[in-house]
């Protein structure tokens, strides 16, 4: 696939994807979330990639929402198809993905675009990121699964207030509230961003997704989150990783990872 909307830069274990329509603040289209869909699906099973970073183009904007000029003359049975399909192809995919994903948020992050970083397993900020799901002043509601992960991530209260005022908060504010891990200058950010997913990748990739998989079973529903987790656990003393680990501790040596 010929990519339109996104930037893919290999470095290491990693893959960074930037999210390139500047024009638009790089709002979420339907090609866009397309082309991410795609590229997930490739970075998937390519054995080098162990972690991977996405951002926005430009000093703006992570990304400014779903397009509005795209769904503008949308009939009801169209905006749910909007929503089902993106959730089905992008929202759900990045929070069930097998490999660690962070959301480094370089801008404003609005409406779809916060809804995409809320799906990302976790979320580095720069000092100027805004943050907000403004959908009401549009007649609309959050569609991205934003309803769901924001009470998830700050709890309700606090989720409806900015839900139902449509205010963007700033990042200090976004740090204080959990909904980001870190706040740093957009100049350092994907560096220092970089230098998180470095650390993850020195660890066993089998047993990072497995516990992406426990964690998130506490968000599905009909799962048991403590079952889940035992049957993940069990399944750990079933790989090679396991074995390096122990083996390296009881050898006082780093241990090798190779990810099976
Ligand atoms: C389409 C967008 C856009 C968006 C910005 N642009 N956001 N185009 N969809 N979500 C475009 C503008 O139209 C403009 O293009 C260009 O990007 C620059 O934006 P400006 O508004 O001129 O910049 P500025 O004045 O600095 O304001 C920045 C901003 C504002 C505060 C971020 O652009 C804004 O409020 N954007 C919309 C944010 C929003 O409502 N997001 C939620 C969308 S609904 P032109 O060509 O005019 O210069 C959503 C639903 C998700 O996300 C669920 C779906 C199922």
């Amino acid at each position: 696939m010929n990519y339109e909307n996104i930037l893919i830069e290999k470095e290491k274990n990693l893959a960074i994807i930037t999210i390139n329509r500047p024009k638009s603040l790089n709002a979420l289209n339907k090609a866009t979330i397309e082309e991410l869909n795609h590229l997930l699906i490739t970075l998937e099973s390519d054995k080098e990639t162990k972690a991977i970073i996405l951002t926005g183009s430009g000093e703006k904007a992570f990304v400014a929402g779903a397009d509005i000029k795209e769904f503008s003359n949308f009939n009801t049975s169209e905006g749910s198809q909007l929503a089902a399909k993106g959730q089905e192809l992008l929202f759900d995919y990045v929070q069930n993905y097998s490999k660690p994903i962070i959301a480094a948020v370089n801008g404003f992050a609005l409406g779809g675009g916060l809804e995409l970083a809320m799906a990302a397993h976790f979320r580095t900020a720069s000092s100027n990121a805004r943050m907000g799901l403004p959908e009401v002043t549009l007649g609309l509601i959050p569609g991205y699964g934003g309803t769901q992960r924001l009470p998830q991530l700050i709890g309700k209260g606090r989720a409806m207030e900015m839900i139902m005022t449509a205010e963007m908060i700033n990042a200090d504010k976004a740090l204080d509230f959990g909904l980001v891990n870190h706040v740093v200058e957009q100049s350092e950010l994907l560096t220092f961003t970089k230098q998180i997913a470095q650390k993850i990748t020195n660890n066993s990739s089998t047993a990072i997704g497995k516990a992406i998989k426990s964690i998130n079973a506490n968000y599905r529903d009909g799962i048991n989150g403590f079952h889940e987790e035992i049957k993940c656990f069990g399944e750990c003393f079933d790989t090679e990783d396991f074995k390096e680990g122990t083996t390296a501790f009881i050898e006082k040596r780093k241990a090798e990872f190779k990810g099976t």
